[in-house]
């Protein structure tokens, strides 16, 4: 049987990780500045990890949400602490597309209403309503259109208040990434996320955060949004918040009450996924990763930002877009291949996304630029 192919790919095996730190089958060494797409938050094997989860798995690995599983409890617990909402409830699942997914559901159920606000350049994932407020049209099949999803553009204050003045009383929920990945790493400013709680309240429509690649620590803070001292009815969760382990989450403001079979899911929340995601939030608690994660970012910007050859840099933390004066395509093909280091695309096509893990050291990063400069140099 096919591999049915749906991915373009390099022709790299990766056979072993340590940190940020790749080798191919071959022992060829490659240092990993994309952090297998904004996942590896702690990591590639991670000992605290790697622990965990084996002691788990000898344990039991798996058994359904029917019964109690005081882990899931612990790991609320420890997301609460480290996020600063205690306050708020968690859902957990399987992926982000399906963090998502609940999200907008939830909202839906939570106002009886129908419309969702979504921006130019978001992407929210592959499922049906999710990839229904996701702005690349060619991935969104027949099946998924609907006349539900408005696109409103991306920091335009204007646009969102004339679109609230006609159907504010219609608006179940404004879905938004505080900075956009898949869309080249577009930051919210504090203005508009401001200016969305401010509608979403008037209307009593549902702020949600979708924070699969902004958040887990990645900027800085726990979530992207944070930034802005705003606060979203539900955060989306998934990428780094188990490491590579497949583990999605939305945390839920208190004013939002659950009813049984509301939500649901087979394998979220299970021993072994718990597990994964306990041990990364307590590796970013015990060793401060946000704050590594901000140093780093504050120190690859200060390097690189007069560069010749360098448009533009965006972003915050280890949540970085590069946008090249040229296609950064080719770029990106000369850095794996000349020396060996992986940093990610966008959907726009002068920019590449460094997603490192968050505990990224500065000599990693110093071999990063040196790289990055050579390579410049050429072109
Ligand atoms: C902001 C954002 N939301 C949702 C998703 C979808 O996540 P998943 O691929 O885990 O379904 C992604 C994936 O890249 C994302 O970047």
């Amino acid at each position: 049987m096919k591999i049915f192919d749906v991915y373009p790919i390099y022709d790299i095996e990766i056979a072993r990780a340590n940190g940020s730190d790749l080798w191919d089958e071959k022992g060829n060494h490659y240092l990993d500045m994309y952090g297998g797409h904004a996942v590896i938050s702690i990591g590639h094997t991670n000992p605290h990890y790697v622990k965990t989860i084996t002691e788990q798995l000898a344990n039991i690995g798996f058994y359904s949400n029917s019964i109690k599983i005081p882990a899931q409890q612990q790991l609320a617990n420890l997301l609460g602490e480290i996020s600063g909402k205690n306050d708020f409830q968690l859902f957990l699942c399987n992926s982000g597309a399906e963090a998502n997914e609940n999200a907008l559901k939830l909202a839906s159920f939570h106002t009886g209403r129908k419309k969702i606000v979504s921006f130019k350049g978001g992407f929210h994932g592959r499922t049906s309503l999710a990839v229904a407020t996701t702005d690349i049209p060619n991935i969104v099949a027949p099946v998924n259109q609907t006349d539900n999803v408005v696109f409103l553009p991306f920091n335009d204050a204007d646009a969102l208040k004339e679109y609230f003045a006609k159907e504010g009383q219609n608006v179940a929920a404004v879905i938004i990434e505080a900075i956009q990945g898949v869309g080249g790493i577009q930051v919210a400013t504090n203005e508009f996320l401001t200016l969305i709680r401010e509608l979403c309240d008037k209307n009593n429509a549902v702020m949600i955060a979708d924070e699969v690649q902004c958040g887990c620590g990645r900027t800085g803070k726990y979530f992207a949004l944070d930034h802005s001292g705003v606060q979203a009815d539900i955060y989306s969760m998934a990428k780094g918040i188990a490491n590579g382990f497949p583990v999605g989450a939305i945390m839920i403001s208190p004013k939002i009450e659950p009813k049984h079979g509301m939500l649901g899911t087979t394998f979220g929340g299970n021993h072994l996924a718990v597990a994964a995601a306990i041990a990364v939030a307590e590796v970013i608690k015990n060793e401060n990763l946000m704050l590594n994660a901000n140093e780093m970012g504050e120190y690859i910007i200060s390097e690189l930002k007069d560069v010749q050859g360098i448009a533009e840099i965006r972003g915050t933390g280890l949540m970085l877009g590069i946008d090249l004066e040229t296609n950064a395509a080719p770029f990106r093909k000369q850095l794996i291949e000349k020396h060996k280091i992986f940093v990610g695309s966008a959907s726009t096509p002068q920019t590449f996304r460094l997603l490192p893990t968050l505990n990224i050291t500065k000599e990693q990063i110093d071999v990063t630029i040196a790289a990055i400069k050579d390579l410049l140099k050429e072109i």
